[in-house]
């Protein structure tokens, strides 16, 4: 070593003499390669994700399902000198898939004072200016009637009509009527409501009222708008669906039938799912998997398996087959081509191309199965997915701390499904030593729901939980940095891994579990900061793995680098509520770029976002300049901080 290079190594332990917590990274020698699926969302039919969230259809019961006594959500419209009544009728159904019908008949009625029925929409119709709206409804009505009809968005105190058209042309056969309503300028508002009204007496039957806002892509069964676009920043390579729990239902009649979620919305009838609402189905199997065309995500489709929640399950062998065959013809449905029965039928509904499969995952949280079949059941659903397609992964549910008893032995699944909900300090005390145990042959680990919650003891379904705000604090984001970090410290085994649940409707009566990713009521949604967490992470992220060490420090991190363009990700977490000076050295580096760049999300633990205050706690992006191979930088008190740093050769 010439003179330099000693005053440059004495320098170098001056630096770590002086600075004491430092973290060196391998930039030399990449430790592995980064999974290309790491970062992924897990979604199912839970906190009013769909109905009341995603899916973007805004009346609430629109095929007169949600309750088997009452039209629920709808109400009927009528003053001192108009009369109107509204019933089920069970005896007047449009197909043979809806079991019932709206009957609206009016007695009295002019223009001066009409009389119809209203839909208070879910928490709401969001009203925004200069938007179209398409109705559609499915009805017919009684002899020596034809309408007009009126169908409107109006203020809840009626006084103000946001938009409006006229239906008419009705007859005595059921037929589909469509028309858009358009808003001019008006305030956003979601205190509104939708209604039908008639100006003369007459009666009509209602199959199906729906009322769609522009969605994303534009598909006609689609998508909520703001969500979609928050969805997609998080940059997500694939979607894991349909569950969860709503995929195994709570009994074996209420799981996740796919064949009934798919054709036109009024052959829908629905079902319980089992966090205690209706599911309308409107989001089906063709639904999820445009909706992850949509966001280049790769669907990884769960199919039941034989287990439902209330701890019924199906017994290996002959009486599985029938689960074995819905399954089969599920995955033909997503990947078979146009000549096969299945395949034929994705193309007549819509989407002849078929989509991109890897990875099928067989039931949900089968530990909770206690009769111990699991491992037989398994089994037979590999071996039938196996031989026609062997190029498809499956994906046991039971993890490996389970009891070996448990575990499926008879068959070497391709991957392990593992959920951790814990308090982020059960996160920082496990994540700096996460997947050391694994043997890294395999198999291959997906943690397929995962999240921090500030306090554990809070169950996420409990009363107590019910009064702490929806979403996730920076406390628990802290957390979650954390054990994605590990994550990526271990992507050469840990190849997938989504947060859950990702979505909840804010209102009152609307959440059944938290916390989550991403809130929302009808008109605006917001991200918490586990949210930007898990975007800044997810999108700055590189192929290779790079090793890291720390010395003296709580500070828990990983990096990353882009084996194309030479850029460095350096992910570090400050849970302590004091700033922490690291020295940070990039070893096996002859240059770096001297302007780098630190994206940082900091607050203070108790912060969250929410409806009224979005953007309270997000990232910020600041430049660094005068960047070394050997640096300091200083961590501000709970911090979640991204470097970006550029090599030179
Ligand atoms: O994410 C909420 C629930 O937690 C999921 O439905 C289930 O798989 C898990 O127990």
């Amino acid at each position: 070593m010439n003179k330099l290079g000693l005053f440059v190594v004495y320098l170098i332990s001056i630096g770590r003499l002086a600075f004491g917590a430092s973290f060196t990274v391998d930039a030399g020698h990449p430790s592995g390669k980064v999974s290309p699926r790491l970062y992924g969302l897990m979604t199912e039919e839970i906190n009013h994700s769909y109905d009341g969230g995603l899916y973007a259809e805004l009346i609430r019961n629109r095929v007169f399902l949600d309750d088997a006594n009452t039209p629920a959500h709808w109400s009927v419209i009528k003053d001192d000198a108009s009369d109107a009544t509204i019933a089920l009728d069970p005896a007047n159904p449009c197909n043979d898939k809806l079991t019932t019908s709206l009957r609206l008949k009016i007695d009295k009625a002019t223009r001066d004072h009409p009389a119809g029925v209203a839909n208070s929409g879910y928490w709401g119709i969001p009203v925004k200016p200069n938007t179209r709206y398409r109705t559609t409804l499915l009805a017919r009505s009684g002899a020596g009637f034809s309408g007009p009809l009126t169908v409107s968005i109006v203020a809840e105190d009626a006084k103000t009509v946001y938009a409006s058209g006229k239906i008419s042309g009705l007859g005595e056969k059921w037929n589909r009527f469509q028309v858009t309503l358009k808003t001019d300028r008006v305030v956003p508002t979601a205190k509104a409501r939708f209604q039908i009204t008639f100006e003369q007496p007459g009666t009509v039957w209602l199959g199906l009222v729906s009322l769609f806002p522009p969605t994303w892509n534009d598909r006609p069964n689609g998508l909520r708008k703001d969500l979609m676009q928050m969805l997609v920043d998080l940059k997500p390579k694939f979607l894991r669906f349909p569950g969860g729990n709503y995929l195994e239902g709570d009994t074996i009649e209420t799981r996740f039938e796919w064949k009934k979620t798919i054709g036109p919305i009024e052959e829908r009838h629905g079902h319980p799912c089992p966090w205690g609402y209706r599911s309308s189905d409107g989001l089906g199997l063709l639904e999820f998997l445009e909706w992850c065309e949509d966001m280049k995500a790769e669907p990884v489709l769960a199919v039941y398996a034989g287990y439902s929640l209330r701890g019924i399950h199906v017994n290996p062998g002959p009486e599985l087959e029938p689960y074995l065959k819905e399954a089969l013809e599920e995955i033909e449905y997503v990947i078979g081509d146009t000549r096969t029965t299945w395949g034929a039928r994705r193309a007549k509904d819509g989407h002849p191309k078929p989509f991109n499969l890897t990875y099928v995952e067989i039931g949900n949280e089968d530990w909770f199965d206690k009769s111990g079949s699991y491992d037989a059941r398994f089994a037979q659903f590999h071996d039938a997915i196996k031989a026609p397609y062997p190029h498809l992964k499956t994906i046991s549910t039971i993890a490996n701390d389970q009891p070996e008893k448990m575990r499926v032995h008879s068959r070497k699944p391709d991957m392990i499904d593992e959920h951790y909900y814990r308090s982020t300090d059960e996160f920082l005390h496990m994540s700096p030593d996460y997947a050391r145990k694994y043997d890294r042959s395999g198999p291959e680990i997906f943690v397929g729901e995962w999240a921090a919650h500030e306090d554990a003891k809070i169950k996420p379904w409990d009363a107590a939980a019910r009064q702490q705000p929806p979403t996730p604090s920076m406390k628990a984001a802290l957390g979650d940095a954390a054990f994605m970090a590990a994550m990526e410290r271990n992507s050469d085994l840990i190849l997938m891994q989504c947060y859950a649940p990702l979505l909840v409707n804010v209102n009152p009566g609307g959440r059944q579990w938290r916390p989550d990713l991403i809130g929302y009521d009808a008109l605006s949604s917001f991200g918490s900061p586990s949210y930007y967490a898990f975007q800044v992470f997810s999108r700055n992220l590189g192929d290779e793995i790079l090793a890291m060490q720390s010395v003296e420090t709580t500070i828990q991190g990983a990096a990353t680098r882009d084996s194309k363009t030479g850029e460095i990700f350096i992910k570090l977490v400050n849970p302590q509520d004091k700033p922490e000076s690291l020295q940070l050295e990039l070893k096996g580096i002859a240059s770096l770029a001297s302007k780098a760049t630190a994206i940082t999300l900091t607050a203070a633990l108790g912060e969250i976002n929410s409806i009224v205050h979005p953007h309270n706690v997000i990232p910020t992006t600041t430049t660094l300049e005068h960047v070394q191979p050997v640096f300091s930088y200083t961590l501000p008190p709970h911090s979640i901080v991204v470097l970006k740093l550029k090599s030179r050769s």
